[in-house]
């Protein structure tokens, strides 16, 4: 079949999404290079059009006027170049004299004596010019393999630029030959020329093997740094994906580009999907996270059904990153607001009625008391002696359950759309996030509960 016929016969799959980032056939990871530029939001994402396996990795493109409706673009890169031919891999991007510069680790496989850990690989630093997000001018090595420091495995890549005071900084995520994660950071005053500056954190034997995709900002005159580190072993209701999500909230040294800790590692997300978060800073200086729903497909138990069809993953909603006591909150964007349909409140105990495919529901508590809220088919959010329990049934194809301890929980807010579910606990603190793939018409919403409270739903167009 054409991918042109594929990507006909995939539309019409009921498990589409119908308001998230998703490629139009084969495999998406890594959102990328995500940036606001002459009023216009533009998304790269880590794409294998021919491949719901994944593969060598192009960046796929979507653009958007107002955050909520994306418009397809065409592929950005693929891997054509010498210095890319095994991946376009992560990156980010950054405005610089009205045009627009991106980051991206160059992959290439060696033939021959290939051992995935520590050799075998080239990841280059490349660097693109382009004046508007579409065309490029220019894409170039600036770092090659051969120049990262001794001591590192091959694995160093997924440069994320931030800029201070004239200066630019960028850290890549990194494996030791030892084993341990660590961020390297090169500094740049002209975004060409780039000088090791050493690590900004190094990691220890227990938190992982690898740190993929480091993002590292600054909010409300704190330091983030936002790690998805690999091999971090599970601790009971924590770290149960394969490879997990996370920030540490700490003190910039910027003399000696260091970061200090002042948490521990936070994880983002306690759902099945969530990995490769990436942020960028828009216009009206909101911190917007889109991430990677994804990561599940690497759990032996579970097969993603949609593979079948041709097509695997999405991106989660972006969302706003909002620093209050002492953690991230995650927030869905204010402008979701806008696909809201026949609203429809009821209090608690009369909360009957309610069906829907995709649906946001907001729930408010006056009363904390256990509740059992039916979602979707056979996927139910069960709240009792303090625990929260997402619980799947057949629709999770092979998912069980994620549970979070929650002492009190005011309020959640709640968006499905056909096969996934996005879960925001007390205006962020806790979310979690989740594909799913019920039958099409599996749509009852009920609430069995002796708290009192109020819930509102709406129909998302
Ligand atoms: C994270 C990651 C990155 C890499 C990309 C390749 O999911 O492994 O480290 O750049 O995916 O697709």
């Amino acid at each position: 079949m054409s991918l042109e016929d594929l990507k006909n016969k995939i539309k019409k799959d009921p498990w589409r999404l119908n308001f998230h980032v998703m490629p139009e056939t084969g495999w998406l990871n890594d959102p990328n290079g995500a940036i606001q530029f002459d009023g216009v939001y533009h998304i790269y994402y880590q794409y294998v059009p021919d491949n719901p396996l994944g593969g060598a990795t192009s960046w796929g493109h979507m653009t958007s006027k107002d955050m909520v409706h994306f418009k397809q673009e065409p592929i950005f890169m693929s891997p054509d170049q010498a210095f890319d031919v095994d991946g376009v891999y992560s990156g980010s991007g950054i405005e610089k004299d009205e045009k627009l510069h991106f980051f991206y680790t160059g992959n290439v496989k060696q033939p021959g004596d290939y051992d995935y850990i520590y050799s075998g690989r080239e990841q280059n630093v490349v660097h693109v010019v382009s004046p508007d997000g579409f065309e490029i001018e220019r894409r170039e090595v600036v770092i090659p393999h051969e120049e990262f420091p001794e001591g590192y495995s091959d694995h160093i890549r997924d440069p994320k630029l931030l800029e201070k005071d004239g200066m630019y900084y960028m850290v890549l995520g990194a494996r030791t030959e030892d084993n341990l994660g660590s961020i390297l950071v090169y500094t740049s005053e002209d975004l060409e020329n780039w000088n090791y500056h050493g690590t900004l954190i190094d990691g220890k034997e227990e938190e992982g093997y690898m740190w993929e995709c480091p993002d590292f900002f600054e909010l409300k005159d704190e330091s983030i740094l936002i790690l998805s580190p690999q091999g971090i072993l599970p601790e009971r209701y924590k770290f149960n994906n394969p490879h997990v999500a996370g920030y540490l909230i700490g003190e910039a040294d910027w003399a000696q580009v260091k970061i200090n800790p002042t948490t521990d590692f936070h994880e983002f997300d306690r759902g099945f999907d969530f990995y490769a978060p990436h942020t960028f800073e828009d216009d009206q200086g909101r911190r917007i996270m889109w991430s990677w729903m994804g990561i599940g497909d690497t759990m032996p138990e579970y097969t993603n059904p949609t593979i079948a069809r041709g097509w695997q993953h999405a991106l989660t909603l972006p969302r706003e990153l909002i620093l209050e006591n002492g953690q991230l909150y995650q927030r869905p964007l204010e402008e979701y607001k806008k696909l809201r349909k026949n609203e429809q409140t009821k209090s608690f105990g009369e909360a009957e009625g309610f069906a829907g495919e995709v649906y946001e529901l907001m729930l408010k508590f006056e009363t904390s008391a256990p509740f059992e809220l039916k979602l979707r088919q056979d996927t139910e959010l069960i709240y009792a002696d303090e625990m929260l329990t997402l619980k799947h049934g057949k629709s999770g194809y092979g998912r069980r359950k994620r549970q979070t301890p929650i002492g009190e929980i005011r309020n959640i807010q709640i968006f499905v759309d056909t096969s996934s579910m996005e879960i925001f606990v007390n205006d962020g603190e806790y979310v979690l996030t989740t594909r799913v793939y019920p039958e099409p018409g599996e749509d009852t919403i009920a609430l069995q509960t002796s708290a009192k409270g109020a819930i509102t739903y709406w129909a998302l167009d």
